[in-house]
C-alpha cells in the first residue's frame, strides 16, 4: 500500500455481496442515503457520519481531504464495493484525489445541481445555497462557468454558514433555523431567483422551512433542486457497469452506521430523519 495521498497499489476486490459505503461530515448524507435505500433496497449500507469533525464547510481544504481519506480507508476495511461521497464539500475538495488513490473502486460524488436548475428556471436567475468551502472551490467554479457560458443563466451564490450545524443539532423546525433560512433565502428571492439549488446534503432536511418562507415571501412556486435522487441513480448505473449489483436475497439488507461524534445523538437523528433505526457505533479515526 502506498502513502495516504498516493495510489493504492493493493488490489481492491469488489464483490456483489459487499456493502456500499456512504459518508458525510454528519447526518446530511442521510438525505442521499434515503434515495439509495429506495432505489437499491437489496444492498447493505454502511453510513459514516463525521459529526466529531463537522461542519466541513468552514474547515480548510487540507482538513477535509485528510478526513475524506481516513473515512474512505476505514470503509474499505469494511469491504465496501462502492463509495458515495454524500457531501458536496468533500466532493469538491477530495473526490479527484480519492479516485486517484482508488482507481478500481466505483466512487460517486454529489455536486450542486446547477444543470437541472438551469433547465427549470424561467426567470433565468438561480440561487445556490451551499457551504463557503463548496462555493469557493475550483470544481464548483468550473461547473458554474461552464453552465453560465452554455445557458446564460445567472447563478447567485449564497454561502450559508451555520445552517448545517443547526441541522446537525436537530434544529429542523426551530426559531433559529427559520431565522437563518430567512436570512439566506430573502436576498435570493429579492433578486428574482425562481429556482434554488440545495448545494449541501444537510439542506433537504429543512426543505419544508425553505418552502414556507418562500411562500410567506410571495414565491409559493419556488423550484427547489435536490440531487439525492440523481446520485442514487448514478450509483445504480455504476453498479451495473461493474456487474456488482446485488440480486434479490432471502435475507433482509442491513444498515450500519458509524460516527466520530456521539452515537446516541446520531441514532436519534437517524430515527427522526429517516424514520428507521440502525445500529450506530463510535469510531475516532
Ligand atoms: N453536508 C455537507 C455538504 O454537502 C457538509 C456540510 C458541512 O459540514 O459544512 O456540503
Amino acid at each position: 500500500m502506498s502513502s495516504r495521498y498516493g495510489r493504492n497499489e493493493s488490489l481492491i476486490m469488489l464483490s456483489a455481496s459487499g456493502p456500499i459505503g456512504v459518508f458525510d461530515s454528519g447526518v446530511g448524507g442521510l438525505s442521499v442515503l434515503r434515495h439509495i435505500r429506495a432505489q437499491l433496497p437489496d444492498e447493505d449500507l454502511i453510513y459514516f457520519a463525521d459529526s466529531g469533525h463537522a461542519p466541513y464547510g468552514s474547515k480548510s481544504e487540507a482538513f477535509v481531504i485528510d478526513r475524506s481519506f481516513r473515512i474512505a480507508d476505514f470503509l474499505l476495511s469494511q469491504k465496501i464495493k462502492a463509495l458515495v461521497v454524500a457531501c458536496n464539500t468533500a466532493t469538491a475538495m477530495a473526490i479527484h484525489l480519492l479516485r486517484d488513490k482508488y482507481p478500481d473502486l466505483p466512487i460517486v460524488g454529489v455536486e450542486p445541481g446547477l444543470k437541472p436548475a438551469a433547465a427549470k428556471t424561467i426567470t433565468g436567475i438561480v440561487g445556490v445555497m451551499a457551504t463557503e468551502r463548496t462555493l469557493s472551490s475550483n470544481k464548483f467554479h468550473v461547473l458554474h462557468q461552464t453552465l453560465n457560458d452554455r445557458t446564460g443563466v445567472h447563478f447567485i451564490m449564497q454561502p450559508c454558514p451555520g445552517m448545517a450545524d443547526l441541522i446537525e443539532h436537530a434544529e429542523l423546525d426551530s426559531e433559529p433555523i427559520h431565522a437563518l433560512v430567512r436570512r439566506y433565502l430573502t436576498p435570493l428571492l429579492e433578486q428574482k431567483a425562481d429556482t434554488v439549488v440545495l448545494g449541501c446534503t444537510h439542506y433537504p432536511f429543512v426543505r419544508h422551512v425553505i418552502e414556507k418562507i418562500a411562500a410567506e415571501s410571495g414565491c409559493p412556486d419556488l423550484r427547489i433542486i435536490d440531487t439525492g435522487y440523481a446520485v442514487a441513480r448514478q450509483l445504480t448505473h455504476l453498479l451495473d457497469i461493474y456487474a456488482i449489483r446485488r440480486g434479490k436475497t432471502d435475507c433482509a439488507s442491513a444498515m450500519q452506521a458509524y460516527t466520530s461524534g456521539d452515537p446516541k445523538t446520531i441514532g436519534h437523528l437517524i430515527a427522526r430523519l429517516l424514520q428507521t433505526t440502525m445500529p450506530v457505533a463510535y469510531i475516532s479515526l
